[in-house]
């Protein structure tokens, strides 16, 4: 595995290789890397001749200075991890690299309102941090495919009508939600909870399950304002649950006014704000 830190070798290696004519698979990350990115680098790796890691953890993303401080940097397991993944190319630049005139966004796309609802109410700018990194990424990399885990929905739809908005030439792979025994969606936050936590979390997955049971028992309404309730144990405060078209993202009110409807939620627990989400219908 080769690990790069500069975008200019980076693009160096990566032209020799395009001229070999060898596919190549992305998946940016900001490191602290678990089993779900794992599984993302693995299916990468199946899907494409050469799998590039980004790990950077992007500032313009953060609308909570405490938060970007807390982000635990792991480069150095993080790099044993995707060895042992038998990952091509690890790019791990530094903030100038990748923003080399500044952390400034000057990229303007309409995303029909997709930023505003759920995480975009509580994490403002949150999004056009994303969008901008993102971008440049694939700016740099310009890969063929590029891989995205389904926990962060929002996210990946929002990157999605990026793609599709600045008419960009890859193709987006979103990978399943990985879980623990308990349930607990795998995310790099996860990593900061104390044992009790951890077991407490599996109420996240838990309501997510009932939403999905009881979707045609109850009025949307109720299925969130129930699922609230379950979600308000000691130590724990959901901030929303949103049941919503998985294309627009708008709340919904009827569920069978609707093909593709996703229940999302974002839950802190003590100081950890974790997000997760199931599919409750696509057909
Ligand atoms: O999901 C993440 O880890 C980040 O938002 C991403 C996509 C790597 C951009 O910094």
């Amino acid at each position: 595995m080769k690990i790069i830190k500069s975008v200019n070798q980076l693009q160096k290696e990566l032209k020799k290789l395009k001229k070999q004519g060898k596919s190549i698979g992305f998946t940016p990350t900001m490191g602290a890397l678990h089993n779900g990115h794992l599984q993302l680098v693995k299916r990468m790796l199946k899907e494409n001749d050469v799998g590039v890691v980004s790990v950077f953890v992007n500032p313009t993303q953060f609308n909570d200075a405490k938060d970007l401080k807390k982000y635990p940097r792991t480069l150095k397991k993080d790099s044993e991890l995707l060895k042992k993944a038998k990952l091509d190319i690890l790019f791990a630049p530094s903030e100038k690299e990748v923003y080399p005139k500044g952390k400034k966004n000057t990229l303007s796309i309409d995303l029909n309102g997709l930023d505003t609802r759920m995480e975009g109410k509580f994490r403002p700018g949150h999004f056009e941090g994303v969008c901008q990194v993102v971008h440049r990424l694939l700016d740099i990399v310009t890969p063929d495919r590029l891989y995205m885990g389904q926990k962060d929905f929002q996210q990946f739809t929002i990157i999605q009508q990026m793609i599709n908005n600045l008419k960009l030439n890859v193709k987006l792979v979103v990978c399943d939600i990985i879980r623990e025994k308990n349930g607990l969606a795998r995310s790099s936050r996860n990593e900061r909870l104390t044992k009790k936590q951890r077991d407490e979390a599996q109420i996240i997955n838990k309501t997510l399950l009932w939403l999905k049971r009881n979707r045609n028992k109850y009025s949307v309404g109720e299925l969130k304002s129930r699922a609230l309730k379950k979600l308000e144990i000691p130590g724990f405060k959901p901030e929303y649950v949103s049941i919503v078209n998985g294309k627009t993202l708008k709340n919904i009110r009827k569920m069978s006014s609707h093909s593709y409807v996703v229940a999302c939620v974002a839950v802190w627990s003590g100081e950890i704000r974790l997000i997760d989400n199931i599919i409750l219908k696509n057909k």
